[in-house]
């Protein structure tokens, strides 16, 4: 398992640049990390706090992990503490970036190209699975995968006369920090992991049957088809996230929990490609 503390990352150049999404003081979550009460949302993204059936499923779901992946009575599971942060994230700030006015195929294709970058990089590291982080496999053939899907998407955008922009700075410097994370620091990556690929299930794939609408005339993309039942998926992936976390200490769980609004500041950097 993950031995002690994640290292800090000094090679690392230049951190993303952020976005102005505003967490305000609030509460703190266990941990101590701010959580989201004073956060202004993301009409309609809010709702998801006060929708009590997903909430309830998501409980329910969670009583069938073995004891250790739970957080015990009445706590809640490590990945509902990292969506938590997550979605504390989601402001209105953000909300007029979802306004599709300027979206375009190219500014859309330089997304799809990013995107394929890193989710190839999140692939290929948890595939090669190494010493010393022998749990990486754990996430191999999830069914959540996505380039795949993205290199067939590209090959139709080709087919179709398009240019197919080479990566641009939002994926080339995700996937360079991916690749650091993965061989120093297994907490932070797993962190990136989850946001990259429950951040696609969720916002992705509502922004992507939006914009397919208005640019694609309709094309729906297989990035956002998965095969099978994408809940029972992304359920199946919940608890082994939550089960790879039962093995950390607080310090580590801490710590991943403190990556997420990194991981969403560079996955919010790649987006800014469509509504630009
Ligand atoms: C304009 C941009 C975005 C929009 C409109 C958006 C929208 C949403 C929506 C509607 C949900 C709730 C889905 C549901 O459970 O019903 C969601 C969840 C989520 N979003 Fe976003 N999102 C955006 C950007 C991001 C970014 C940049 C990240 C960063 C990684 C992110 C990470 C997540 C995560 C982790 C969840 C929780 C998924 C889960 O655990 O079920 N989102 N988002």
């Amino acid at each position: 398992m993950a031995s002690a503390a994640a290292t800090s990352l000094p090679t690392l150049a230049s951190p993303a640049p952020r976005v102005s999404f505003s967490v305000s003081a609030a509460g703190k979550n266990s941990n101590g990390l701010p959580m989201s009460a004073g956060a202004r949302r993301v009409p309609g993204i809010s709702v998801i706090h006060s929708q009590r059936g997903r909430m309830v499923a998501a409980a329910a779901a969670a009583t069938k992990m073995p004891p250790s992946a739970r957080g015990g009575d009445g706590e809640k599971t490590f990945v509902e503490e990292m969506k938590d942060i997550a979605m504390s994230l989601h402001t209105e700030d953000q909300a007029r970036t979802v306004n599709l006015r300027n979206a375009t195929v190219e500014g859309y294709l330089r997304f799809l190209v990013d995107s394929k970058l890193v989710f190839e990089t999140l692939e290929n590291i948890v595939n090669r699975a190494v010493v010393p982080f022998p749990w990486y496999a754990e996430f191999q053939n999830t069914g959540l995968e996505r380039s795949e899907a993205l290199k067939n998407d590209l090959k139709w955008f080709r087919e179709q006369g398009h240019t197919i922009p080479e990566p641009s700075a939002p994926g080339t410097k995700h996937a360079a920090y991916l690749k650091e994370l993965s061989e120093k620091d297994s907490q932070a990556f797993l962190c990136h992991f989850y946001s990259v690929y429950f951040a696609q299930s969720a916002g992705g794939r509502m922004i992507g049957a939006k914009i397919d609408e208005k640019i694609l005339n309709k094309k729906e993309l297989e990035f956002y088809k998965w095969e099978g039942s994408l809940s029972q998926l992304l359920q199946d992936v919940r608890a082994k996230l939550n089960q790879v976390a039962s093995t950390w200490s607080q310090e580590e769980k801490k710590h991943c929990l403190e990556e997420v609004e990194m991981a969403f500041t560079y996955s919010m950097d790649r987006l800014r490609h469509i509504f630009t």
